[in-house]
This record gives structure tokens, sequence and C-alpha cells, in this order.
């Protein structure tokens, strides 16, 4: 058994049954996920990309001539260009993602877009310390840029693990560009990850047609439902598939039982308040500069 593999049986092991929210993005999850942005209740995408336009110019100036930007995550979104576009004399631009494929596609992208910045793609797991390349010209800083509010569906300790990674990858003088969720009222919430159109509920279910197509399951897609609560008291989305019966799945040689009502833990999508956030950027070395 491949230790991914493994991995995922451990999820599925525990008192909780859980699979890690990175197996929603097979190519198809990666297409609902672009709908889902497009949603009209899914406020986030929108309304970071109104910050960026708002104040991309106040952005850039904070990250100054001659830097390196280094994207945790493939990049090549629209959020990405605008910035591309504003910052002065970039001395290189550093997408960093896991799949090579996705990250290359992308990366030529940018090129052909953006054929005076020297494009130096990095494939790592970016919640590892990973090398950084040494581009044509020497930056002046390294600034790590995370849009999205990925950094969500990362527990605390996690979260707190990544950021400190960040503040290794950005090194002396470096800065973090980051796009996160806040708090809000909890039926803003509630809609954005229960859409009339169903998508994410489509995007829930997906995980289980990943496992099923590439790791070898036989999950029987139609016994699951989709279900996400916004807990106010711990400031997360809590995302999970919930079986429709007593009834059992295979993956990995080993046989699962689940009963009628039971969950599997897709996703936490975790909102954070301005304190709070500073408080976690603080215990990783950061201090907030706007
Ligand atoms: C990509 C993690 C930011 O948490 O809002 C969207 C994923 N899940 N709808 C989020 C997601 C359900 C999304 N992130």
């Amino acid at each position: 058994m491949t230790s991914e593999l493994a991995a995922i049986v451990d999820g599925l092991n525990e008192p909780q049954k859980k699979i890690s929210p990175k197996y929603f993005y097979d190519e198809r999850g990666s297409q609902l996920f672009e709908k889902i942005t497009e949603l009209p209740e899914y406020y986030l995408t929108n309304a970071e990309l109104d910050i960026m336009k708002t104040y991309v110019d106040d952005m850039a100036a904070l990250v100054g001539p001659q830097a390196s930007l280094i994207e945790f995550g493939s990049g090549s979104s629209l959020k990405t260009r605008i910035l591309l576009e504003h910052l002065v004399d970039l001395a290189a631009y550093v997408p960093v993602d896991i799949s090579q494929e996705h990250l290359w596609d992308s990366a030529q992208q940018i090129r052909k877009e953006f054929p005076a910045i020297d494009v130096r793609p990095v494939v790592a797991d970016f919640t590892q310390p990973f090398a950084l390349p040494t581009p044509a010209v020497m930056p002046v800083k390294n600034v790590v840029y995370f849009p999205g509010s990925t950094i969500g569906n990362f527990e605390h300790e996690a979260s707190l693990d990544l950021l400190r990674v960040m503040y290794q990858e950005a090194g002396e003088d470096g800065a973090l560009l980051i796009g996160v969720d806040l708090r809000k009222e909890a039926d803003v919430i509630n809609r954005a990850y229960n859409d009339r159109a169903g998508v994410t509920a489509e995007f829930n279910l997906n995980v289980l047609r990943h496992l099923n197509t590439s790791y070898g399951a036989n999950f029987d897609l139609d016994a699951y439902e989709h279900s996400a609560v916004y807990d106010k008291d711990e400031g997360r989305v809590v995302v999970e598939l919930v079986s429709q019966a007593d009834q059992s799945f295979e993956i990995g040689g080993a046989r699962f039982y689940i009963a009628n009502g039971e969950t599997i833990l897709t996703e936490y999508s975790h909102k954070y308040t301005l304190e709070g956030f500073a408080r976690m950027a603080n215990a990783a070395g950061f201090t907030v500069a706007e």
C-alpha cells in the first residue's frame, strides 16, 4: 500500500471518519471548485477580487521593487494577474505546487502573458520547507502570496506550522500577502456552502468518486448527502458527507462500516477575526503591516 493510501485509510479508521480536503481536487473537482467561485452565494472570490482591485497599488507599494513573489499554490488566477500587473520590476515569480502538470501549465500561461517576468515554478508540498530557486536577478526580498483563504482548511496547529514555513521561506526582510475569510453572519456563510444550484454538494460528493476511480474505493455515491454547517463558536464551517443507510465500503484492502446518519468529515473552512489572525501570524514570527 502506498503511504498516501495508508493515510487515507488512517483517516477513515478514526472515530470521526475523515478524508483530507486535498482529495476534492482531481480534474472534475477542480472544475467544480471553479464553478463554486462563480456562484452568487459564494462571496469569498468576489470579495477578494474587489479587495485586490481596490488596494493593489497599496499592496505593490508594500511589496516594493525587485521582490520575488512566491505563490503557495499554482497561481495563474485573475487575482495573481492583477498583482503581477502592478508589481514594479519583479525579480521573479515563483509558483509552488505539488501537482507538476498543473504547475507547468499555469507557469507557461503566465510566461506568455508576462514575457518580462522571470517565472520559476517549484514542484513541492508547501506544508514542508522547500528550497527556493535562484533567479537571474537577486531579489531584494521574498514575498509569500497565499490568496483564497485556503489557509482556512488547516486546523489551528497545522495553520501555525504552515505560517512558520511561510515565515522561513520569506526569510530576512520578507513578507506575506495572504487572503483570509472573516467571521460574519452565520446565514451568509451557510448559504455560501449550501448553494441553491447544488454545486457545493456535487463538489463534496466528488471526493468519493475520486477515491473510487483513483484509489480503488467502492463508495456508493447515491448513499451519501452533503452537509455544511457553520459552527459559530469554533468559527468554522464543518463540511461532511452524511451516510443515508447502514452500509459499508472498502478501500486499501480494508472494509469500513458506517451507520445511517454517521458522517465523514471532508473539510473545515475556518473564518477569522482580524485580531485572531494577527495573533496566529505573530506566533509564527510575522507582524501585521496592513
Ligand atoms: C478553497 C478552501 C478556500 O473553504 O471556501 C468551497 C473550499 N469548500 N466550498 C473554502 C470550498 C466548499 C474553499 N477553499
